[in-house]
């Protein structure tokens, strides 16, 4: 398979922020800018697999500052990494005021998508050719991501098994919750 460069796919979606797409404090909800993110990473990996892609996995999504409606919102989206079957857009989201001419980066995230054939399997993606510095730091820091949650989600999953209920209660002490009534003597039963 030949290897497509990153510009091949790199994708941009600009949208306007309408009164639709407000929470009850008169924001931009965050579920809205989470679509429009799917929306825009499917884009750009159909592209680079030309198949048919598929979300697996939403890595770092913390919204650092509000959406205001009536701000062009811009999602940057480009292939930062591929495996065999599945790869990793980048997207960087920019909220712009069109009046005042600020713009703010509000978020960073990265999806993991999988190409699909046409029996719904996993297919092969064409390798990715990285034709400048920032490409090849982008796909390091998306290995290391995922050798990363890989290491976390075995570590999390061991901690899990190991975690007795009855041990590990008296860590509640000083958390804001509260054990209903009878639940005590029903975790040691
Ligand atoms: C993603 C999916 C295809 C994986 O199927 P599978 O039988 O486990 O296939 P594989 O083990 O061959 O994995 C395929 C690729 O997905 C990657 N993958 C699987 N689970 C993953 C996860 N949780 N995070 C990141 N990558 C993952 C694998 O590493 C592999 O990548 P590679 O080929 O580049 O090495 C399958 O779980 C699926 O179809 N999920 C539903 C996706 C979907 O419908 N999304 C929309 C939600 S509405």
């Amino acid at each position: 398979m030949l290897a497509k460069p990153v510009n091949h796919s790199r994708t941009t979606l600009t949208e306007l922020m309408i009164p639709a797409y407000a929470n009850f404090g008169g924001r931009v909800h965050g579920g809205t800018l989470l679509s429009l993110m799917d929306k825009v990473a499917y884009a750009c990996a159909a592209k680079h697999a030309g198949q048919y892609c598929v979300t697996v996995s939403v890595d770092n999504v913390n919204f650092r500052q509000p959406v205001e409606v009536g701000e062009l919102v811009s999602l940057m989206a480009s292939v930062n990494y591929v495996g065999r079957t599945s790869l990793v857009v980048g997207i960087k989201v920019i909220a712009e005021n069109v009046k005042s001419g600020s713009v703010k980066h509000t978020n960073t995230s990265y999806f993991t998508m999988v190409a699909k054939d046409d029996a719904d399997r996993p297919t092969e993606v064409p390798p990715l050719l990285l034709e400048t510095p920032d490409d090849v730091r982008r796909f390091l820091e998306a290995m290391k991501r995922k050798e990363l949650r890989s290491s976390f989600s075995e570590h999390f999953d061991n901690a899990k098994t190991r975690m007795l209920l009855t041990e590990n209660i008296g860590k509640l002490t000083n958390e804001r919750c509260q054990l209903a009534d009878g639940l005590d003597q029903d975790l040691q039963d």
